[in-house]
């Protein structure tokens, strides 16, 4: 038997497994890891790719992660929120192409006024469609209340990257004071879970530093916390942050990619029925790399869906779709290409993780 077809047939795979499946330089090995993922994934989740669009609402930040274009300490960046109307009018557009969700994502603070603009946005948002748009939250720690007070305005799923599962990595990537704490993100994603969110989260691969073993290390953590869904993707430098110094050396862009392919694999074999999202990032990669990603075992796309600049608004008042081109173009290209791997986009549905699914009603069966 082939080692890696003694490692398959496991019912869990050890740390020691797992780095030899990210460092196989044997090509059989690599199409049988890659086979195994799609037909766990089409086993356990359809064949249907959930659809979510991304609006990024604003890029202004309280933290300073060295690794992040967007980190307070980044000078060169122009900041800007959206406005609610500009918000509201893309998720109803979303809605009107098909779309069953969206994602909200923004920067990490923690005043008042920004977490009741987010309740606010939450509450319209929910109201379109009559609440038929699922919506993701994805605005870094914030405090339990906080969180509740976003669940009861409509949001259900949170995204919370652990970025590094590894302390000691997680403390080379971030400033050492309390507003960085490795505890209070392990914390914050329990309070999610607790809360009864659909919890996910991911990390950065290839980063300075980091090994196999680790990466190993933080597929192990994600089946630990139970997580319903996941979202990681390569690490890509950005020249105005600390961490893309040349000191800091990283492996070249086909490494990142094939090892975030195989980080996606190895989690489908290791959590069957979770979410897992083709990563913006691997697109920066290689343009095909979000089919990649569902070709190893990715169920869910999420293309950008941000109004841009001017046009948006000279947009929104003309009363013009507002996506813009790109993003109708990247869903149309990316449809066409999965229809080739046998899979479809899903219209106009949530697209919940049935792991949650289960995780909540552990008595009913729910795969159907
Ligand atoms: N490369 C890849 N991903 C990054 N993120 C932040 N900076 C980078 C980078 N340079 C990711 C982090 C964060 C998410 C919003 O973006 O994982 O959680
Ligand atoms: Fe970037 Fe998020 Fe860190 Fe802010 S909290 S600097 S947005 S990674």
């Amino acid at each position: 038997m082939k080692a890696i077809d003694h490692i398959l047939s496991k019912t869990g795979l050890s740390k020691d497994d797992l780095v030899y499946l990210l460092e196989t330089r044997d090509r059989n090995e690599r199409a049988t890891l890659f086979s195994c993922a799609r037909s766990t994934m089409l086993e356990h989740c359809g064949n249907n790719v959930g659809l979510r669009g991304i609006i990024e609402l604003s890029n202004r930040c309280g933290k300073n992660c060295f690794y992040c274009g967007i980190r307070a300490g980044n000078l060169e960046v122009e900041r800007y929120t959206l406005d609610d109307r500009h918000v509201v009018a893309a998720a109803r557009h979303a809605l009107e192409q098909g779309f069953g969700s969206v994602v909200i994502q923004s920067g990490e603070r923690h005043d008042r006024a920004f977490t009741s603009h987010i309740t606010g946005l939450l509450k319209q948002v929910k109201k379109l469609g009559c609440g038929a748009l699922g919506i993701t939250l994805s605005c870094g720690e914030q405090t339990e209340e906080v969180y509740r007070e976003w669940l009861d305005a409509g949001a259900h799923r949170y995204l919370l990257r652990i970025e590094a599962s590894n302390r000691k990595l997680y403390e080379r990537l971030h400033p050492a004071d309390s507003n960085h704490s490795y505890d209070r993100r392990v914390d914050a994603l329990m309070t999610l879970q607790r809360l009864g969110y659909q919890t996910g989260t991911g990390v950065m691969i290839g980063l300075p530093y980091q090994t196999t073993s680790d990466l190993a290390g933080d597929l192990l953590f994600m089946k630990d916390l139970n997580i319903d869904m996941v979202g990681m993707g390569p690490y890509i430098p950005h020249p105005d942050t600390p961490l893309s110094q040349p000191a800091a050396s990283i492996q070249s862009p086909e490494e990142r990619l094939e090892l975030s392919l195989r980080m996606i694999a190895l989690l489908r074999i290791m959590m069957k029925n979770i979410n897992i999202a083709a990563s913006t990032a691997l697109q920066a990669l290689d343009p095909m790399g979000r089919v990649k990603a569902v070709a190893a075992g990715a169920n869910v796309f999420m293309p950008n869906i941000t109004p841009v600049g001017e046009a948006c608004k000279y947009r929104l008042y003309e009363g013009k779709p507002l996506f813009d081109d790109m993003a109708v173009a990247t869903l149309a290209g990316f449809e066409k290409n999965i229809n080739k791997l046998g899979l479809d986009v899903a219209y106009h549905a949530w697209s919940d993780s049935r792991h949650y699914r289960e995780r909540m009603h552990p008595a009913k069966n729910t795969e159907s």
